[in-house]
């Protein structure tokens, strides 16, 4: 067939958003659709690469030409990307992972105190995923990008702050969602700036299906630059 930007390449993509348990009934979970992270992996196929794409909680249809594997928790979600790390060439983490858990899974549903105090739920951090893999790399050479969505304070715009998350985390790219002006999440469009380390930054806006087609152009050029070994 036609050879794309990323003909050969195998493409790791995280898309939607987990959800964290509490007890047998409820969980902790964040608006994120998979949207966008389904619309990358359609582009990332579009243009060649072999992809897996990891779907946690997925409320839009996936690709029915990748490899997809289904999660719902952030630990399910490490599993899965831990193993998968290993054989891709470009890992793009679009999924919304907790950043907090319940400390502890209820074994029966909470119930409605008889003496009407409220319950306290208690919750712990989750491990930083995009950190870990990006600072013990699978492969020499892998492409690991980050998303984060970011609103600026009375001293930093959100750019400074996407920086500053690029240096901690250890990937190579990062794509910042302004949240600022209202929400991106379950909306068709959207603006994104990507941060590369050496400074750059591109923007682009529109449909997640064009910004996915920019960004996976963008990886494809640093996964070209990109030195193996
Ligand atoms: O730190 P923050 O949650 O803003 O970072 C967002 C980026 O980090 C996303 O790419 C997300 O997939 C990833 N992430 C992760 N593990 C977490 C939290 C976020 O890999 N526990």
């Amino acid at each position: 067939g036609e050879s794309g930007a990323l003909t050969g390449r195998r493409v790791l993509v995280t898309a939607g958003g987990t959800r964290e348990p509490l007890d047998p009934v409820r969980y902790l979970g964040n608006r994120s659709s998979g949207k966008q992270g389904v619309a990358l992996a359609r582009a990332a196929r579009a243009a060649g690469a072999d992809v897996t794409l990891i779907g946690a909680n997925l409320q839009v249809e996936p690709p029915t030409d990748v490899d997809l594997i289904t999660v719902e928790t952030s630990e399910e979600l490490r599993d899965a990307v831990l193993s998968a790390t290993a054989t891709a060439d470009v890992v793009i983490m679009a999924a919304a992972v907790a950043d907090f858990r319940p400390r502890s899974l209820a074994a029966h549903k909470i119930k409605k105190s008889e003496d009407g105090t409220d319950p306290v739920i208690e919750l712990t951090r989750t491990p930083d995923i995009l950190a870990e893999i990006s600072t013990h790399r699978a492969r020499p050479g892998q492409v690991i990008v980050g998303f984060a969505a970011e609103t600026g304070d009375a001293t930093h715009t959100p750019l400074e702050f996407a920086r500053a998350k690029l240096a901690r985390k250890g990937c190579d790219a990062l794509v910042l969602n302004e949240v600022t002006a209202g929400a991106v999440f379950g909306q068709d469009s959207t603006a994104v700036q990507v941060v590369t380390r050496d400074g750059e930054v591109a923007e682009a806006t529109g449909s997640k299906d064009d910004v996915a087609v920019f960004l996976v152009d963008t990886v494809a050029g640093i996964a070209a630059s990109t030195v193996i070994g």
